[in-house]
């Protein structure tokens, strides 16, 4: 995907300046300055407070990712306007970020700032470096800087981002809000931070979304479009459910008018509340044929299931989860829906699915997203297979916290992943941002050999991306191989790195060897060979690559595989070994 650069402006009136000029020289600051502007009270060698007054919208922190973090407090008139952590620089720093201070310009604040650990290179809080390199600007650039960013998968724009959440479309647009540290770019400090897009593909930073607040920071959840009104909060306006992670994980409210742009926080917050230590990531839908709303949420090793009328009051309804398929760690990010199955014996059938996202116990390692086929009767979900089997909905190590969008159009499901694992998101090499989604999937059912399985097809939208046809690879482009039997297909660059495509027809598999791909060696976890079962013969293969991902995907999405690659230059060269066909088409 392409975010368009974020550079927000700031303009004041002259009168204002002028005033505001006075009001710093009488403080003895400079109004503007690009420099550092305030002065710094050290009051023990962990603790200092940074005096700042400034007409300027931002304020850039330098960050140091070695270091740990230290607690911001932005005060201004005795009261805590911001808050949070970020790896401020003892020794240089890595990258700057902003803390916006619109509403705060002009005004004298304090920064109280604490730092944690035992690190300190200088010894003395007074050589720290962030306070030489702290500066005030009315303009933040996030113009890209990194070789990794992708060309057409989403991105935040600067900082961390993880899981998606509240996906939802209206008029035309595509919502996705995610899991977002604005003060660097490892996770912390958790903030929905929101994007828009048109076609799924092309994607519009938004700003934050929904900041953390007293009950805690804003982990993940869901969002519906209420076009009823049913919460009162006016019709068609756009309810969000997240957990807030506090002392504890409670569940709370939040709503929006203005089509999912800014949001205010429901009064009765939190609304529902449990003693269980992992309790989070709340999943909504309008039921027709029950005629409520429901919500699944991740409760310890299972997953629970809440109805409602209003989308305030939640009944328990009941439990899934024991015993069945995998329990290597814990249960996240749930999803429940309903989707008809493609070729069912007994036509016009539907089946109800559960995703469960894992972490760890994944296949490959780490995180990973599981699936229940079933039926759900409008109080409990019953699992349609064996307790024992556990599948799969990609078989790669980069696919996580996938859910779906509420709302979207022509009776479609389209789901979108984090293309991450908790084994190394933290430690993946790009700086000024980290983290993607992995290309939107449409989701259906199908079945095999007498039993249901999910159906991962790359959306219709992903079309529009090709451009010319040719042979050779590009940074961003779509491999199509066309699979008459076994075959080998290698992407390689002039480096000697390389990422292997194995089908073996006999033995119905289809893996991807990235122990070669490039730069393996920031995790031990990251060199792997991750293997699918095809279910049946594969036919043609789609192979997404997109300068640090490569995502195999089969046509009638049988079967799908998502790996990260951070090649030192791109492959630019693919070889056919077996009975395969190829044409690669450059992605725009
Ligand atoms: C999954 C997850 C969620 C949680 C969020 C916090 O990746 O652990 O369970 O809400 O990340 O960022």
């Amino acid at each position: 995907m392409v975010v368009k650069n974020l550079k927000t402006k700031y303009r004041m009136t002259s009168l204002k300046k002028i005033l505001l000029s006075v009001a710093c020289l009488m403080t003895g600051l400079t109004a503007g300055a690009q420099t550092a502007i305030g002065n710094m009270n050290a009051l023990s060698d962990t603790h200092a407070i940074y005096r700042l007054q400034t007409s300027a919208r931002y304020l850039l922190l330098p960050v140091e990712e070695k270091e740990e973090n230290a607690r911001v407090r932005v005060i201004k008139g005795h009261t805590v306007v911001k808050e949070f952590n970020c790896r401020l620089a003892l020794d240089k720093k890595d990258y700057m970020v902003p803390v916006d201070l619109k509403d705060l310009q002009g005004e004298p604040l304090l920064l109280d700032i604490t730092f944690s650990g035992n690190r300190r290179s200088t010894g003395n809080i007074n050589d720290f470096a962030v306070w030489k390199l702290l500066k005030t600007t009315d303009t933040f650039d996030a113009s890209n800087r990194e070789r990794f960013r992708p060309a057409y998968h989403h991105t935040p724009v600067y900082g961390w981002m993880n899981d998606p959440n509240g996906m939802f479309y209206k008029d035309g647009v595509w919502h996705l809000y995610f899991q977002y540290n604005p003060y660097g770019s490892t996770w912390e400090n958790m903030t929905w931070g929101h994007s828009t897009s048109r076609d799924l593909i092309h994607w519009q930073y938004e700003g934050e979304a929904i900041e953390p607040d007293a009950l805690g920071t804003i982990f993940s959840g869901s969002s519906v479009v209420d076009h009823n009104n049913t919460a009162g909060f006016g019709a068609g306006a756009i309810v969000a459910m997240y957990t807030s992670a506090g002392a504890n994980q409670t569940q709370s409210l939040a709503y929006s008018t203005d089509g999912g742009k800014t949001f205010q926080k429901y009064s009765g917050n939190p609304i529902i509340t449990s003693s269980l230590p992992d309790f989070r990531d709340p999943h909504m839908f309008w039921s027709e044929e029950y005629g409520r709303w429901y919500l699944i949420l991740a409760a310890g090793q299972e997953m629970q299931i809440y109805s409602s009328a209003n989308l305030k009051q939640w009944k328990y309804e009941s439990s899934f989860g024991h015993e069945y398929g995998n329990h290597g760690g814990v249960w996240e990010c749930p999803d429940l829906f309903k989707l008809p199955v493609k070729n069912a014996t007994s036509a016009g059938q539907d089946k109800w699915v559960l995703l469960c996202n894992i972490n760890p116990g994944g296949p490959f390692g780490g995180s990973a997203t599981q699936y229940f086929t079933g039926h759900f009767d409008g109080h409990r979900f019953v699992c349609d297979t064996k307790p024992e089997v556990t599948k799969w909905m990609d078989y790669g190590k980069d696919h996580y916290a996938a859910v779906s969008f509420d709302n979207a159009p022509d009776g479609r499901r389209v789901a979108l992943a984090w293309m991450s694992n908790w084994q190394y998101a933290n430690q993946v090499p790009t700086t000024q941002y980290r983290s993607a989604n992995a290309v939107p999937r449409d989701l259906g059912l199908f079945e095999y050999k007498g039993d249901t399985y999910l159906s991962s097809t790359p959306s219709k939208e992903l079309l529009t991306l090709r451009g010319k046809k040719g042979k050779a690879l590009t940074s961003a482009c779509e491999l199509v191989v066309d699979f008459r039997h076994s075959a080998t297909v290698t992407l390689s660059n002039a480096r000697g790195e390389q990422l292997v495509l194995t089908y073996d027809a006999d033995r119905q598999t289809l893996s991807m060897d990235r122990t070669k791909s490039g730069d393996v060696q920031f995790s031990e976890a990251f060199p792997c060979v991750t293997t699918a079962p095809t279910l049946g013969k594969l036919g043609q293969l789609r192979v997404f690559i997109d300068k640090c991902s490569v995502e195999a995907i089969d046509a009638e999405g049988k079967v799908a595989i998502t790996n990260l690659v951070f090649p030192s230059e791109p492959y630019t060269k693919v070889t056919l070994k077996g009975k395969a066909r190829c044409a690669v088409y450059n992605l725009k």
